[in-house]
């Protein structure tokens, strides 16, 4: 059994558990400037929702339309998905955690904003802890640095996903000190170079992750997976 996680461009992943689609934020191509599928290509059993910023919920309610698949989130965006039409929602909230499928899901606090692009109230931003075949994954969401990333890193870490690409989030600098809390064997970054806004030049920062941590940084190209 492996693990897979494919990088879509900006804060969206889509990850395969023995078979399980599980997608990260949907924002494809015709919403995402770097993506390169489009939703009505993607897969999914499960959506795991961050927040309700638009560039990360923009195709959230057509791949839970078109492929039936529960969206985990906040009740505050669960009931937003679910006045749009999409059924299968199951709530959650920052601290709790719940089994699935396809692994143990963990709701984790994120230092951010979560208004839904209508305007509606999205609750609070959380990011995720997966924990799948003895693997932890920690999903960072969209978040600044802070301190409980420590704790969060307790679980024995071995995947983290982290935005770097500073402006909307914590930048290349920060992410390096949340590495440092977090202590996960891999990190793989994203939400970054998206727009001009949140150019990073990944290459450089990678070489400072191996200089100041004993995490491996993986750069994933659009599409591109790394097996765990
Ligand atoms: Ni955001
Ligand atoms: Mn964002």
């Amino acid at each position: 059994m492996s693990i897979q996680i494919i990088w879509r461009g900006h804060g969206t992943f889509s990850l395969d558990f023995a078979g399980t689609a599980v997608v990260v934020d949907p924002f494809f191509a015709g919403n995402n400037p770097t993506a390169k599928i489009g939703v009505e290509n993607v897969a999914a059993d499960f959506i795991l929702q961050t927040h309700g910023h638009g560039d990360h919920i923009a195709d959230t309610v057509p791949l839970a339309t078109q492929t039936n698949a529960t969206v985990i989130c906040v009740p505050e965006i669960g009931g937003w998905l679910g006045n749009q039409g999409v059924e299968n929602i199951h709530g959650m909230n920052t601290g709790g955690g719940c089994n699935f499928p396809f692994g143990r899901v963990k709701m984790t606090p994120a230092l951010h904003s979560s208004g839904l692009p209508d305007g509606s109230y999205g609750g609070d931003p959380i990011g995720f802890v997966v924990t799948s075949e003895s693997k932890h994954i920690y999903i960072a969401g969209d978040t600044a640095l802070f301190s409980d990333m420590a704790l969060i890193g307790k679980v024995g870490l071995d995947v983290a996903i982290l935005p770097i690409g500073d402006n909307y989030t914590m930048g290349p600098g920060d992410a390096i000190e949340a590495i440092k809390l977090l202590k996960p064997k891999v990190v793989i970054p994203c939400h970054y170079s998206t727009w001009p806004i949140i150019e990073v030049d990944v290459h450089a920062w990678a070489k400072l992750v191996e200089l100041h941590t004993d995490a491996k940084p993986m750069i994933l190209g659009v599409d591109e997976a790394f097996t765990l």
